[in-house]
């Protein structure tokens, strides 16, 4: 299942495409919008969020809220499009606007310089509208469609919001806690530990700073020997780092135990084998989450994921003005000051992405009853 994003920040609108979706599979366009409604929320989110209303139309594939089979095309308008037209259309643009929206100021942590470089661009907006986290939200719409072919199949996907700026919840919690960080201010499940990154947020923010965080996705009810040990390229903990580390922001990620693994000997890392009649094999720990081999082991995945401050301060870094190559302060774009939240519920369409392929590269499947006939013949 191949899946393409276009469209800028500022632009009309964002778009998907998902190619190899199998016929009969019935969306529920509700949830796809209430997980787009969750990735504009989060203490610490900028104005924009303010602007938008996401909700995601379907322009083709889908025929009585059925996939047909054909490519499934997604929209998201922009509705800040409105306040940008003059200078964001494909039509000749208004120069003097262009000149007022253009930024040369580069922000470090940013993909300004190395894109105006790179790209022969003199104004770092023509690559910002595209570097930016906006584009998630199409990803996120997309992600909703690989959530419900999962969930077909018996696999749910829940996360929660673990630190933010050194603030953490060391708790471990069980899948069905998950669900209530969704209906949290910050996706944490510890109310004091959320008020006292809430204040953390509020301190970065009165100063001009921001704030990065870690947050854990859990996958539950995905049978083992999804991905593969036979070649490199489609070892699913590979898969599922690659396509993690493609959200914006995002600087490290974890699979179970993660780099605690390297403090720790051999006797207190490896998950022991057991084995009941009902339950068949499993593991007495899960430290690996849920990944052996580059294949899962039927346990379930844990996965983290280090996001960076963000890179727009009001209190901007020093940088050099791209075209004076003049001493200056970097440009502070209205901007988010903490979005761990949002980066909480990307995270997850994003692992439904790297799954449902795992899932199709396996078991394939022209309809949706073929693909769950082949799924519950698997031990
Ligand atoms: C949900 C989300 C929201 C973000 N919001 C902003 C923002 O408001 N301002 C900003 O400068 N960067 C923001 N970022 C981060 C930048 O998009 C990102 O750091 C930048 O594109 C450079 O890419 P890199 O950090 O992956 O190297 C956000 C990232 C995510 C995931």
């Amino acid at each position: 299942m191949k899946l393409t994003t276009a469209g800028e920040s500022h632009g009309k609108a964002l778009i998907a495409v998902i190619e190899g979706l199998p016929a009969h599979l019935q969306l529920d366009m509700e949830k796809i919008n209430a997980d787009l409604a969750l990735r504009q929320s989060g203490f610490g989110r900028g104005a924009r969020q303010k602007i938008e209303r996401d909700r995601a139309e379907i322009l083709t594939g889908v025929r009585n809220l059925e996939t047909l089979g054909s490519p499934v095309t997604l929209c998201i308008y922009n509705k800040d499009y409105a306040n940008w037209t003059a200078c964001m259309s494909d039509g000749k643009c208004d120069e003097s606007v262009m000149a007022q929206k253009s930024l040369t100021k580069v922000r470090p942590g940013h993909a300004d310089l190395t894109g105006v470089i790179k790209y022969g661009q003199t104004d770092a907006r023509n690559i910002l509208e595209r570097a930016s986290a906006r584009e998630t939200a199409i990803r996120v719409a997309a992600g909703g469609v690989y959530k419900q072919y999962l969930s077909a199949l018996g696999v749910e996907i829940g996360g929660y919001v673990k630190e933010v700026c050194g603030v953490k919840d060391e708790r471990e919690y069980a899948f069905d806690e998950l669900a209530k960080a969704k209906t949290t201010e910050l996706g944490m499940l510890d109310k004091e530990i959320e008020e006292l990154a809430k204040c953390k947020i509020t301190e970065l923010k009165k100063n001009g700073d921001t704030a990065g965080g870690v947050a854990e996705i859990r996958v539950k009810g995905l049978k083992s020997g999804f991905g593969s040990v036979m070649t490199y390229a489609e070892k699913l903990d590979a898969q599922l780092a690659q396509g993690l580390m493609s959200i914006q922001a995002v600087k490290g990620v974890e699979v179970g135990a993660g780099f605690a693994v390297a403090k720790k000997s051999g006797k207190d890392i490896h998950d022991e084998i057991a084995y009941e009649n009902e339950r068949g094999f499993y593991r007495t720990t899960n430290r690996a989450g849920g990944i052996e081999g580059g294949m899962s082991n039927g346990e379930e995945l844990v996965l983290r994921v280090a996001m960076k401050p963000i890179p727009t301060l009001m209190k901007g870094l020093k940088t050099v003005e791209y075209t004076t190559k003049e001493s200056a302060v970097a440009a502070s774009e209205r901007s988010d000051v903490c979005a761990i939240f949002a980066l909480e519920i990307i995270a997850e369409a994003v692992v439904a992405e790297v799954l449902a392929n795992a899932v199709e590269k396996r078991l394939g499947g022209d309809t949706m009853a073929e693909v769950k006939t082949r799924y519950n013949l698997l031990p």
